[in-house]
């Protein structure tokens, strides 16, 4: 299959927080072969390649993006198989409702918590997301990533360095899919129990507005929506971006925020919480 080239693709609507501008180009290949050929074309140009999933954790610039951008959005991504060992593959492309939701209907259990996290299974390696008290690379067996040269590797789980919310091998690599470990067997209705009650939780402690999940990283031992709303920053307002009355890590878009205001509040936020609690806050979202 040949990849179509937009230019100028609006990539404000493709991201949860709804910010941001065009890429000067943009691409969903659909294929390994695809991808690999753009990769060739942008090195070739050259001209820089940002990977995009589903934009839940991010935050585009209103000038947008000078470069090729590239998403694993075309269904042949999106996969979900049970392999005959009993581990299930899942392509980058498949959102983590949809993993939750058909692990749940074939009554496997241990993907739960991935329930509430709005984003694909490829941002999710890339960044080793997580809620609940789980993360992705709990039950990652193996990664498999394609490298900027277009060459696709395999890696098992022990050769990885992920950490809370950081995965080093996805840096300057495309998460492709993963081999998932085998789960273990449950009752479709004890799997669908566990997720209404995360989701039950999610409801009341997280916004419903648009955002990017929470902005900062919790710092060891402690909560950085914990230190936000402690510093009396709820409800601040740069423009439309504002500190969720509900839960302060999260930085939501009262409608028509742009990026400017989010980073500038970014920016109050994390001068706050140094002068009140002398703790410095590292983002969590690609800003
Ligand atoms: N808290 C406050 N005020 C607030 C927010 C929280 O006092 O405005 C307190 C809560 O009352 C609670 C503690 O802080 O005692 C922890 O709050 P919560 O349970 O909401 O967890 P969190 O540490 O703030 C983490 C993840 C979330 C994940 C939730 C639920 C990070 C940065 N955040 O939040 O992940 O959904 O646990 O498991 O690790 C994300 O990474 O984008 C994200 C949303």
């Amino acid at each position: 299959a040949e990849t179509s080239l937009r230019r100028d693709e609006l990539l404000g609507p493709k991201t949860t927080m709804r910010v941001g501008g065009p890429a000067r180009i943009y691409a969903e290949p659909a294929s390994v072969a695809d991808l690999q050929a753009l990769l060739r074309t942008a090195t070739a140009v050259p001209v820089e390649v940002f990977i995009l999933g589903r934009g839940s954790n991010l935050l585009v610039p209103d000038e947008g993006v000078e470069g090729l951008v590239i998403s694993l959005a075309h269904e042949a991504w999106a996969q979900f198989e049970v392999r005959p060992d009993g581990r299930i593959w899942v392509g980058a492309g498949l959102r983590l409702k949809n993993l939750c939701g058909l692990a749940a209907k074939a009554g496997l259990s241990g993907f739960e918590f991935l329930e509430g996290i709005p984003g694909n299974v490829g941002g999710a390696l890339r960044m080793n997301a997580g809620a609940m008290g789980g993360w992705m690379f709990d039950v990652v067996d193996e990664l498999q990533l394609m490298t900027m040269a277009g060459e696709v590797q395999s890696l098992p789980r022990t050769a990885l360095k992920v950490t809370y919310r950081h995965c080093p091998e996805l840096e300057r690599a495309i998460g492709l899919g993963a081999l998932l470990r085998r789960p273990a067997y449950a009752n479709a209705e004890v799997v669908n129990q566990q997720i209404a009650a995360y989701r039950t939780k999610r409801q009341a402690t997280q916004p419903r507005e648009p955002s990017a999940g929470c902005i900062f990283k919790n710092p060891p031992g402690t909560s950085a929506g914990r230190l936000i709303d402690e510093s009396g920053l709820k409800g601040t307002r740069v423009g439309d971006a504002e500190v969720s009355p509900v839960h302060a890590n999260f930085i939501i878009n009262r409608g028509h925020a742009t990026a400017a205001e989010v980073l500038e509040l970014v920016r109050r936020v994390r001068a706050r919480v140094k002068e009140v609690k002398g703790i410095n806050l590292e983002p969590e979202v690609l800003l």
